[in-house]
């Protein structure tokens, strides 16, 4: 099978170009390096530097590649900065994602899985949040990508794509090997900050708000493993080849909580640094508290999570940190 990936030189699209070629797929490469490393790209993969809603490059490719799937992840993703920038939130992951779904229908292209988010709920009561929960985002990020869902399930029908969006939850993590990892410049997710802080990349980090109603105070997030969220992809892949056509939208989480603080601890325990955390009030777009019911992404897909311990997606955080920045040796997993 062929696949055009959409972001391949980014965090979580690296991760999945390694596990296509593990698996023997072939795969090309979509992304304008506008976040994407280029020292993330394998030099067997083929590679376009362009822009996902350029007609031209699209038709480029598609005329040039048997593409039997389209996986795209090529979007901006910070919450914050979409609350500075929501027009260009709007252009990049909803207008783009609508040139590229265009192209892919008018190359006949029958399977799409789409990189949607747990931002779609918004703030809500009813946690886990299910598939069918209602949807509120609060975020012009998760409107973004909510508009993208909408889409995706209308062309599904009238153009017979089966078509599959997974709603990512808070990924972490990096390669068990030591392959790929979270890499971007500017990082804003906490696991990344506290690690860099860790290694001393960063003088301290600053918690954002500590009077949410949690047990703690501090935010809770439904941490994933980057390689336990490539896993559902793999698994969407094999669900969209039996099936012939319309939309899905599963999501992709644990089903378990862990606080900012819980996250600081663990860092601080697994890199044996107590480095220094300032306190500051609540980060704007911030819901208080989100954890997934994943239920249905087992049972349908049969989705089997393998990472499941936020000091595992530490430990492997932290692994790839120290890679990057040539601090010290590392021993990736066996
Ligand atoms: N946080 C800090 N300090 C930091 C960074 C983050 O206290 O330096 C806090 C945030 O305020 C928040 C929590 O850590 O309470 C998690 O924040 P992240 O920035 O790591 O992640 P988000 O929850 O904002 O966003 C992530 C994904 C989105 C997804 C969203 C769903 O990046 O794609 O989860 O809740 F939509």
């Amino acid at each position: 099978m062929a696949v055009l990936v959409t972001g391949g030189a980014g965090y979580i699209g690296s991760h999945m170009v390694l596990a296509l070629r593990d698996r023997g797929e072939t795969v090309v490469v979509l992304d304008d390096l506008s976040t994407g490393l280029q020292d993330l790209l394998l030099p067997d993969v083929p590679f376009v530097q362009g822009d996902i809603g350029d007609d031209a490059v699209l038709d480029r490719i598609f005329a040039a590649h048997d593409i039997d799937a389209v996986i795209h992840f090529a979007a901006r993703i910070v919450v914050p900065d979409s609350l500075a920038d929501p027009l260009g939130y709007y252009d990049n992951n909803t207008i783009k994602a609508h040139r590229l779904i265009s192209a892919s229908v008018r190359h006949g292209i029958k399977r799409f899985i789409f990189s949607s988010t747990a931002a779609v709920y918004g703030e809500t009561d009813c946690q886990p949040v299910h598939e069918t929960s209602a949807l509120n985002p609060i975020s012009p990020y998760g409107r973004s990508k909510l508009m993208v869902e909408w889409m995706l399930r209308d062309a599904a029908a009238a153009h017979g794509i089966a078509a599959l969006a997974l709603r990512y939850f808070n990924v972490a993590g990096a390669d068990p090997l030591g392959r790929a990892g979270q890499s971007g410049r500017n990082a804003t997710h906490l696991i990344k900050v506290a690690v860099e802080t860790a290694l001393g990349l960063r003088p301290h980090m600053t918690l954002f708000g500590t009077d949410y109603p949690t047990r703690d105070g501090t935010c809770i997030r439904d941490y994933v493993h980057v390689s336990d969220l490539i896993a559902a992809h793999l698994c969407a892949l094999d669900f969209l080849l039996h099936k012939p056509q319309g939309f899905s939208v599963y999501n992709c989480a644990y089903g378990q909580g862990a606080s900012v603080l819980e996250v600081i601890d663990s860092v601080k325990r697994i890199s044996g640094v107590d480095f220094t955390v300032r306190q500051a009030g609540r980060r704007a777009g911030d819901p208080a508290s989100i954890i997934a019911n994943g239920e249905s992404l087992r049972r349908d897909l049969g989705w089997q999570p393998r990472h499941d311990s936020l000091d595992e997606m530490v430990r492997h955080a932290l692994m790839w940190e120290r890679k990057r920045s040539n601090l010290q040796p590392y021993e990736p997993d066996r």
